[in-house]
C-alpha cells in the first residue's frame, strides 16, 4: 500500500533500509537519538503516575522505544549515564509503546526487537504497518487514537507534506497529551523554498535527493519547527538541540545538529 506522498521516495510497504544499519554514522545517530531521548524524558512533561499510551510513527527498527545499541560504550558517551539499550523503556515503566511503519520489513525489527526485550507476549511494545497518509481500517480502531503522546523520530523528513504529517500526529493525541519530534537542525531558513504565494507550505522541488534515490527535506530550521507545530494544531512549541554533532556522509553536510521538540494538543 504505497501511498501517493510516498510514491518518490523509497519508504513504501516493500522497502527494507536494513543495509543503511550497518552504516557507522547511522549507528552513531540512532545512540545519539537515543541519548537525547534519555537526556529529555523528564522534560517530555508525559506523567509517569499513571499509565501512558505511546504513539511510536515511522517507528523504524524501534530507536525510540527500545532498540539495543549498535555499538559498544563509545567513550564519547561514557559521560552521560544513560542505557542506550533501551531508549525510553525505562524511563516510562508504565508506558506502552504503539509503533507504526509503512515499511514491513521495519514493523518485522521492532517486533523482534520487542520480543527479545520483553519475551511474548509483549503488550508494552508492539508495531503494525500502517501510513498515516493513507490509513487503513485498523487505523480506526479506539486503541490507535487519544494518545498520551506521539513521537516521530528521523522520519518527518520523509514525509511530503511535514505540516500535513503533523496535524494528522496531534490528531491521534488527546487533549493536554504531547507530540514530540526528533530530526536534523537545519542552520539556513531555506527548507520550503518554493512557498511563498502559496497555500501549502512544503513542495516536492525543495526536497534533496540522495545518491541510495531516496529524496527527503533537508532538515528543519528553528523557525520551520516552531510554525509547522503550530501549524499542524499544537501549542506550546518548546525545542533543544542535542549538543553533539552528527557525523554525517558530505552530501548530509548541513544536516550536522540533532533537535528534540515538544509541543502541546489543545
Ligand atoms: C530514518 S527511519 C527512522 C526510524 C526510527 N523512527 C528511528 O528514529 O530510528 C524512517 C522510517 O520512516 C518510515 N516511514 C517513512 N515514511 C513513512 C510514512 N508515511 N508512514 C509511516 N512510516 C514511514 C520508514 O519506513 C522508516 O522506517
Amino acid at each position: 500500500m504505497a501511498s501517493a506522498h510516498n510514491a518518490a521516495g523509497h519508504d513504501h510497504i516493500d522497502s527494507d533500509p536494513g543495509p543503511l544499519y550497518q552504516e557507522p554514522w547511522i549507528r552513531k545517530l540512532l545512540q545519539q537519538i537515543q541519548i537525547c531521548l534519555q537526556m529529555n524524558s523528564d522534560w517530555l512533561g508525559i506523567d509517569l503516575s499513571r499509565p501512558q499510551r505511546i504513539l511510536d510513527y515511522a517507528c523504524g527498527n524501534g530507536t525510540v522505544s527500545s532498540v539495543r545499541s549498535a555499538t559498544t560504550n563509545p567513550s564519547h558517551f561514557r559521560a552521560i549515564a544513560v542505557d542506550t539499550s533501551k531508549a525510553l523503556l525505562p524511563a516510562f515503566p508504565k508506558a506502552t509503546f504503539q509503533g507504526i511503519d509503512i515499511a514491513t520489513s521495519q514493523v518485522r525489527r521492532y517486533n523482534d526487537e520487542a520480543t527479545k526485550l520483553l519475551g511474548e507476549p509483549h503488550h508494552r511494545m508492539f508495531a503494525i504497518q500502517g501510513d498515516l497518509y493513507d490509513p487503513q481500517a485498523v487505523l480506526n480502531e479506539a486503541r490507535w487514537s487519544g494518545f498520551d503522546a506521539s513521537i516521530i523520530s528521523f522520519a518527518l523528513h520523509h514525509t511530503k507534506d511535514p505540516v500535513d504529517m503533523l496535524t494528522r500526529l496531534r490528531q491521534r493525541v488527546r487533549s493536554g497529551g504531547t507530540v514530540v519530534v526528533l530530526d536534523f537542525l537545519r542552520q539556513s531558513p531555506d527548507t520550503a523554498q518554493h512557498a511563498e504565494g502559496k497555500d501549502q507550505k512544503y513542495h516536492a522541488e525543495d526536497m534533496v535527493k540522495l545518491t541510495q534515490g531516496m529524496k527527503i527535506w533537508p532538515g528543519f530550521t528553528m523557525q520551520d519547527i516552531h510554525a509547522d507545530m503550530t501549524s499542524g494544531g499544537c501549542v506550546n512549541v518548546d525545542v533543544k538541540v542535542f549538543p553533539e554533532p552528527v557525523e554525517g556522509p558530505e552530501e548530509l553536510q548541513g544536516y550536522g545538529r540533532i533537535f528534540i521538540a515538544k509541543a502541546t494538543v489543545p
